[in-house]
Formats: C-alpha cells, structure tokens, sequence
C-alpha cells in the first residue's frame, strides 16, 4: 500500500530552490511529490495541517557526538537521533571520539549497523585521522573512505603535529573528503577551561586565548594551499579566526568552516551565571559547568563576528557540536568538568533569538542549517526537489517554551540554557515520508 501524507498551509521554505511561499506538500511512499498553492486531499492521505508554521527541509547537523560505542551512559546511537529528530534534524554526522575510536573498518561498521538498527534519523559517520585519535599516525584512510565516512576528524582533540596534518591533507586531495580539525595549539591553551579575558580572571580560572585556536587555523590554511586539500574548520569561535578563513577563501584555497548555535548567542558571561545575553538569567550561578566548552564561549565582539559572518556567507553552516555528559561528569569543580553542551533540543529555539532581533532572516538561518551543510556533504539532501528523501521539519516561529533539560530525550542534560525562554518549537520531523517527532 502507497503511503501518503499531505502538509496543508504552511509557510515552505526551501533555499535549494529559493522558495518560500504558502503553499501544500504532498509526500508519496517518502519521497517528496509535489509543491502547490492547493493540492487536494488524494485518497487515503493523512494530513497535517501547518498553517501558521514553517516547512523546511530536515536539518543536517555535520558535527555531533553520539557517544557509541564506549559511552553509553552519555548517550547512543539511539537516543541522539531520537533528541536529533526532535529538534528537527534528520541526517547527523557522528564524531570519531568514542571508544574505541573510529579509526578502523570495524568500529565503522558497528555504527553503521547500530544506526540501521536503532536510529530513528540518518547518520553518517566521521572516520577518526589517526589511530586511536593520538595524533601519530595516520588511520587506513582509504578503506573508511570505502564504508562511506564523509570525512575525518580527531576532534576534541586538534592534529598537533603538522606533518602528520600535512600527510592528511594529501589524502584528502586523493578522496574528495574534508580533513575537520578542531583547532587548538595545546601549550597555549594547557589547563585551560574557559576563555582567556576578565571572566576568567575575575573568576580565578586559567583561560585559553583566542590565538590558540587562530595559530592552528593559519597553520591548516597553509598545508592546504600545499597539499591541495580540504580543511574544514570545526567550531570556529573568534574574530580572527574568521579573518583568516576570508582571506583564504578569497585566494581559492580548500577552507570550509562552521559555527553552533553556543558560538552564535552565548558570551564568557555564562561562566559567571548571569547576563545570559539574549537569554533570561536563571540565578546567579557562577562556575556554571554547563557553560564549559571547548572551543570556550568567546567575548560579545566574537559572537558578533559569528553572526555577521554567517550572514556574509563567510562561514559555510551551523552545526551544533552537541556534546551530551552525565551528571558525574559536570557536576565537578569547573576546572574538573568534561567540556560539552548539549545542543541538539535547543538549537532552533535558541538561533530562532538571532531571527527574533533582526540580526539573521529566517531563510538564511534554514539555509545554513539545511542546502548549505548539503553542499558540504555533496548529497541531495536538504532540500524540497520533487523525488528527494520525504526529510522535512515543521516548525511554529512563534511558540515560546521554557528550556527544561530534564525533558530533554538526549541523556546530556548539560545545558546554560536551563530556565530560559525560547521562541520557536518544532512541531513535527519526517524522515523519509515518516513522523520520527
Ligand atoms: O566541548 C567539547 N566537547 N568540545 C569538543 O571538541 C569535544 C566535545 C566532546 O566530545 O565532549
Ligand atoms: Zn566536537
């Protein structure tokens, strides 16, 4: 039997294909049928009604990590494409941070077996650049290309040393797949847990200073123009890392980057508890371990750059870094606390505050969170094109809720965002052609 759903009156917004109209939406067997001002009901077709609310194609979120295998008490392949689905994605990439790595055939598999098993969404892996994401030797690069990674990546940790980056790069030239470092020069940011400026020092906390990230940046930037490969910049954070990348960009050079929702609308001041920025302040709890992430929230003038950044075209698309932790795991002192917030139920809500203050147009917020990562995968996906995969994400621009990490479906509930308010709500994702939230 033919399955069939029909999305009645919502506002479509599709930045593939420059659309943003009223209209329906007919899907057929999970795949997309049809656009029109009025489709009328075909039989038996279940119908959703979005008037008032925003049809756009599912989120890809590039960069997330699922914890499994290894870390299972943190989060799995289950329940992060479920806490994905509902907030709207329907294709995540996995990080290589897990345990054991993803560094080798076998670990690749079983997370492409668990996810065909368990995920409610599609994943795709991120093969690990070295082995055992130790920074000294190269993983078998080319067989994980065979099982489908879109790339590779040691992050939460950066490639120290550069030859080794440099060797990557060369294979990258040779697949066609990004190198994504997550920039950090380790001895300027050695015992570190927050941004180096007067949070930190008002705080007592040793800080890491922007030019960690921007010493690597310039350092990746170089070994690609050499090496002819692609650098993809994980979490890009400050001003001049940002800087660099333009002026790379505009000398032809194979350098992508991308920002989250955090480096978007959080300043260093969630560290002290208060001045949350665009969110209401829950209380004055400073040392909060929630607000602990690495790359750390940077300076207003940064956040700034982010978005104007963004908006310019410079930074390629958001991608949330989700990050989920156990209670044990931030409930330390702040030096103690593992690094990590997690994102992926808050992300629409809190970018949603850029749109709210004028600062981003909704279709560019959507197109950097769905045609833009699609352009990055080379996958057709993330988009509304007759006969692509039914991945749509309906959402209602105007509902407000308040952020309660314990309804969270991710086991992180490791968020500064607990109490605040937020204005826009999911309100359903299909992935292909089926409702998954
Ligand atoms: O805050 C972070 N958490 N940054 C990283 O780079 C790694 C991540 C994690 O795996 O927890
Ligand atoms: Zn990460």
């Amino acid at each position: 039997m033919t399955s069939k759903t029909l999305i009645k009156g919502g506002r479509i917004i599709d930045p593939a294909q420059g659309i943003d109209q009223i209209s329906d939406l007919l899907m057929v067997d999970g795949l997309i049928e049809e656009i029109n001002t009025s489709i009328s009901k075909p039989r038996n077709a279940e119908i959703f009604n979005a008037e008032g609310l925003i049809v756009s194609p599912g989120f890809i979120d590039i960069h997330c990590h699922l914890r499994e295998p290894g870390e299972e008490y943190k989060e799995t392949i289950e329940t992060g494409t479920a806490a994905a689905a509902a907030g709207g994605f329907t294709t995540v990439c996995a990080m290589p941070n897990t345990q054991p790595a993803m560094d080798n055939q076998s670990v690749v598999e079983y997370v492409l077996r668990k996810a065909k098993e368990t995920a409610l969404i599609r994943v795709f892996p991120i093969g690990a650049i070295t082995i055992g994401r130790k920074g000294k030797q190269l993983s078998e690069m080319s067989e994980l290309a065979d099982l489908g990674v879109i790339g590779f990546s040691d992050d939460g940790d950066p490639v120290e040393d550069p030859n080794i980056m440099r060797q990557a790069l060369g294979y990258s030239a040779d697949l066609k797949l990004p190198i994504i470092n997550h920039c950090e020069v380790p001895s300027l940011a050695e015992g570190a847990s927050m941004n180096e400026g007067w949070v930190s020092n008002r705080l007592g906390l040793k800080g890491m200073p922007a030019s960690a990230e921007e010493v690597m940046v310039a350092r990746d930037i170089s070994l690609a123009e050499l090496t002819g490969g692609h650098v993809h910049i994980a979490h890009a954070s400050t001003r001049g890392t940002i800087a660099l990348i333009e002026s790379a960009k505009a000398t032809g050079i194979k350098v992508t980057c991308e920002v989250t929702p955090h480096h978007l609308t959080l300043t260093e001041n969630a560290v002290m508890g208060h001045g949350k920025d665009d969110f209401q302040p829950l209380d004055n709890n400073a040392y909060d371990t929630n607000a602990k992430v690495n790359p750390p929230l940077r300076n207003k003038s940064d956040v700034n750059s982010m978005i104007e950044s963004l908006n310019a075209g410079i930074i390629d698309f958001i991608a949330t870094d989700h990050a989920p932790h156990s209670a044990v795991d931030k409930m330390t002192t702040f030096q103690d606390s593992s690094f990590g917030i997690s994102v992926l139920e808050t992300a629409l809500g809190s970018l949603m505050t850029l749109v709210d203050k004028g600062q981003m147009e909704v279709n560019t917020l959507i197109k950097k969170l769905t045609s833009d990562p699609a352009t990055f995968l080379g996958k057709n996906i993330g988009n509304l094109k007759n006969g692509t995969s039914g991945d749509i994400t309906i959402f209602d621009p105007n509902a407000t809720w308040t952020v309660d990490p314990q309804n969270f479906i991710s086991k992180g509930k490791n968020t500064p965002l607990e109490g605040a308010l937020l204005k826009g709500k999911i309100k359903a994702t299909f992935f292909q052609g089926i409702k998954v939230y």
